[in-house]
């Protein structure tokens, strides 16, 4: 059968955007978070294809700072980690995306076991088997689960000697009692292992806000994508060139929080409900904590870590922290 013309009217987006509807609760909590004041709607729609490719750019922009240091850090100090890390029977990658962060770690740390851990196993697939190719002694298993919700790890993976490694900051992205909720998960995950764990610190606005904010505009293209992803999700109607990104640095949470703005009053339609949003109007995407060094090392402590210890970058922006259980 051939398409009559008028199916194939609209704009080009109509017909190559295949729908790919979420599963029920996805559904119900999008809805739930379009339909809340204010409007909020869940981070993980920012890393769709696109918008992982768009993160991967932003990690290469002179403003954005925390990839460059934290890999500085990790680089300059990589003796003295591994030695406050003891022996690493599993290396444990909360997050893993490409690997490329925890390999540069395999010299000085030498696990024995790598245990790469994200939302999807399809996407660790190419990094694994490029790894398997490169580290041929090296026991390396694959585990696809989302880590903020649980931390089941198999009977394979010794219990003594896991050093969990947590990347990028990426703790910032939940509020503090989360962040204790899951930093109390991997204490309890490990007998005489460890967590190696990267953290954005407190600083000037000049600095946080450009970092979220790029003169390129790139974040403002990740930020928004996420409109985009979730018209696929739950078949709403967005148009991205109605919304703008707005990104603020919250002295008073020490977080950077970021909205996507209304430009002009808007109906948005989605198959079971509707909403207004009128201009000026924000939906919260993504907070973005920062830590100082002595409020990170007493959540460690409160998450019955000991033994802390960290290391910075030459600006004193971001630390990376070493804790032993
Ligand atoms: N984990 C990143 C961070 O907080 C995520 C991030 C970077 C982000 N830029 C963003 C999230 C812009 C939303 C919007 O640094």
């Amino acid at each position: 059968m051939f398409q009559s013309s008028s199916m194939l009217a609209g704009t080009p987006s109509d017909y190559l955007a295949p729908l790919y509807h979420a599963p029920p609760q996805a559904i119900e909590a999008l809805q739930a978070g379009l339909l809340a004041r204010p409007a909020h709607i869940d981070p993980k729609y920012l890393y769709d294809a696109l918008g992982s490719s768009l993160f991967t750019a932003i990690t290469q922009l002179p403003e954005y700072y925390p990839t460059r240091c934290e890999a500085e850090i990790l680089r300059d100090h990589a003796t003295d980690i591994a030695q406050h890390a003891g022996k690493v029977s599993a290396l444990i990658d909360l997050g893993a995306g490409d690997c490329v962060k925890a390999e540069k770690l395999f010299p000085s740390l030498r696990p024995e076991m790598y245990i790469p851990i994200d939302i999807s196993v399809e996407y660790l697939h190419s990094a694994v088997q490029r790894l398997k190719n490169t580290y041929r002694d090296l026991n390396v298993s694959p585990i696809g689960e989302d880590f903020h919700h649980e931390l089941t790890l198999p009977d394979t993976i010794p219990r003594s000697g896991r050093l969990f490694f947590y990347p990028g900051s990426s703790i910032g992205n939940l509020d503090p009692e989360r962040a204790l909720a899951l930093l109390i998960r991997i204490r309890q995950s490990c007998d005489d292992g460890g967590l190696l764990i990267g953290v954005d610190r407190v600083k000037s606005r000049h600095v946080l806000e450009p970092a979220y904010d790029d003169a390129l505009h790139l974040t403002a293209a990740f930020n928004l994508n996420l409109l985009r992803h979730v018209n696929q999700r739950l078949g709403s109607d967005f148009d991205v060139r109605h919304w703008q990104h707005v990104a603020h640095y919250d002295e008073d949470h020490a977080r950077v929080q970021m909205h996507l703005q209304a430009q002009t009053d808007v109906d948005i339609h989605w198959p079971q409900a509707h909403r207004t949003f009128r201009k000026g109007e924000r939906i919260h995407t993504e907070n973005s904590y920062k830590y100082t060094p002595e409020g990170f090392r007493d959540l460690l402590t409160r998450a019955g870590f000991s033994h802390v210890e960290h290391w910075s970058d030459a600006c004193g922006w971001f630390s990376v922290f070493s804790a032993r259980a």
